[in-house]
């Protein structure tokens, strides 16, 4: 479990606090969405639950980041990155330039943290495996197409099978079909036990993925709860964030007057067919 307890950060020369007060719990096994505006805060929050900032980029944090009860304010950006792994939006800046296929590309992480030979060769099929990627395995991964380098970056996460894992719009690059990919292979991940926090303008990958959705605007949590809830809330169009293709579709019969029973028929069947969540 990773919690943030009444945590403020400040980017370094910054006026004004990027994140002011968030409480917020990760629990194990679950898939957290946190959605929000453009410059709402998503990405400094990826950046100070994954111990980045302040450690790795300078800034001021208030409050406490536990992990599993524990204030890790101390423990250096190593032992973070032990506990939890961090994704990016941009793949470019997550793959490591030093590999020649995607293969070693997958496999760097949890060399890195020497684990055994025989099973990083493992856990790399498995992760190439559950993004469907294993064809591009011998290819170089700087001459990949964009989408393709986020699920190898991705694929690499997967390797290291991390307790917890931020990503932050991990299919900003992604075609339905890969964010579809992404969005199976990240629920497999979490049904075995891992914490999954997830920033993402598209509701519609955590209409299908996530537990609990936390909603952040100028750097606090405007409010929390069931996936479910919350992205049917009325309020999140306020918030700057589309609401999910399904809610839209309802919500749209039930302007157009049809009743309840048609209603349910019309977006359960548009469900079906252009398999919206
Ligand atoms: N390195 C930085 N230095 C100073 N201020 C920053 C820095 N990075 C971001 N900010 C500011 O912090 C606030 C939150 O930015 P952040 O990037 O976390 O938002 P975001 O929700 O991820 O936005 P987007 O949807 O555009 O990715 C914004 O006001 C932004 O201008
Ligand atoms: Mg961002």
């Amino acid at each position: 479990m990773l919690t943030l307890e009444a945590v403020s950060y400040r980017y370094a020369g910054a006026r004004r606090a990027a994140l002011r007060d968030v409480d917020l719990e990760l629990r194990d096994g679950e898939v957290l969405g946190i959605v929000g505006a453009s410059e709402a805060g998503k990405t400094t929050l990826a950046l100070v639950a994954s111990g980045l900032a302040p450690r790795a980029i300078g800034g001021t944090l208030r409050g406490v980041v536990r992990i599993d009860g524990r204030d890790v304010a101390a423990a250096p950006m190593h032992e973070m990155a032990a506990q939890v792994a961090i994704g990016f939006q941009n793949p470019a800046t997550q793959l490591s330039g030093v590999t020649e296929t995607v293969f070693e590309e997958v496999a760097f992480g949890p060399m890195n943290l020497a684990v055994p030979r025989n099973e990083v060769i493992g856990r790399t099929w498995d992760a190439l495996a559950s993004l469907r990627i294993e064809p591009l395995a011998e290819r170089h991964p700087a001459r990949l197409s964009g989408g393709q380098q986020q699920l190898v970056a991705i694929a690499g996460l997967l390797a290291l099978r991390p307790r917890h894992l931020v990503l932050d719009e991990p299919t900003a690059q992604l075609d339905p079909a890969g964010t579809d990919l992404v969005a199976e292979a990240l629920s497999h991940l979490s049904a075995r036990g891992a914490s999954i926090c997830v920033t993402e303008q598209k509701t519609d990958l955590l209409a299908g993925l996530a537990t609990r959705v936390a909603v952040i605007d100028a750097g606090a949590i405007a409010f929390s709860g069931p996936a479910d809830e919350v992205l049917a809330d009325p309020r999140l169009a306020d918030l700057g964030v589309a609401a999910p293709s399904a809610v839209r579709l309802y919500r749209v019969a039930d302007a157009a007057g049809l009743s309840p029973v048609a209603r349910d028929r019309l977006t359960a069947a548009l469900a079906e067919e252009l398999d919206v969540r």
